[in-house]
């Protein structure tokens, strides 16, 4: 995203823009900045894909978000959703940075399962009770997995939604991802098909994944 059109977007939002830095990546959904020294904000993109998928919008990321830190407030990074001053769909995520988080891998993984086992498990009630999940994986995490299932090499795994920090001498997940995915049987005029289609798709894949890499039922 360039930057001139994401401080456009940033300005009708409560903040200090002079303390956008510099991008620290671009996902499929969003530009992530760094915002001061110790936090960083998440800028939905305007690309294509989003363009198919549909815009997220303000009331979504916030029932997301109250949902994770409700039921699972240990694992979520400290997260404020914004609101737009003209445009009440739209929204911004601040969040506190964290320099050391690696992705979780396959190698990596039993150092967190008992985390990991905990999350699927509240996932579970989401799914059941709100037709909500976590989205464990992210863009480069699902391919990367899919890969390591195809050629059974289970170390080659990885998530870069929830992300493993070293505190206190031990390993722990961190969620970052806070949108979840809304399931839906059949698709309906709610939302558009190519977002019914992928969300569907990347659950169910993200189960059997899951499964595979990790002898947990999602
Ligand atoms: N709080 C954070 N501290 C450090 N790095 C972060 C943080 N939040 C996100 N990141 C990094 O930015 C990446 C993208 O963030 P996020 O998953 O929120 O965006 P996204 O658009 O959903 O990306 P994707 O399409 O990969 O799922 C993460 O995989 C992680 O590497
Ligand atoms: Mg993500």
């Amino acid at each position: 995203m360039k930057r001139k059109e994401v401080l456009a977007y940033l300005a009708d939002f409560d903040l200090e823009v002079q303390r956008v830095g510099d991008v620290l990546l671009e996902g499929k959904q969003h530009a992530v900045y760094h915002y001061g020294d110790d936090q960083i904000i998440k800028v939905p993109k305007r690309s294509l894909y989003m363009k198919l998928y549909g815009a997220i919008d303000y009331d979504a990321v916030l029932r997301d978000v109250t949902l994770l830190q409700t039921h699972l407030s240990e694992f979520v990074v400290p997260t404020q959703v914004l609101q737009s001053r003209r445009n009440p769909d739209q929204y911004v995520i601040l969040q506190a940075y964290l320099p050391d988080a690696i992705y979780i891998t396959g190698d990596r993984f039993p150092a967190i399962r008992e985390d990991f086992a905990r999350i699927v498990a509240v996932n579970r009630h989401f799914i059941e009770q709100h037709r909500l999940s976590i989205d464990f994986f992210g863009n480069i995490g699902f391919r990367r997995s899919i890969l390591a299932s195809l050629l059974r090499r289970r170390e080659m795994a990885l998530l870069n939604n929830l992300l493993l920090v070293e505190r206190d001498g031990r390993a722990h997940i961190k969620i970052t991802d806070v949108n979840l995915s809304e399931l839906r049987l059949w698709w309906n005029a709610d939302v558009k098909l190519f977002h019914w289609i992928v969300d569907s798709a990347v659950f169910t894949i993200t189960q059997l994944l899951i499964r595979d890499h990790f002898g947990i039922d999602g």
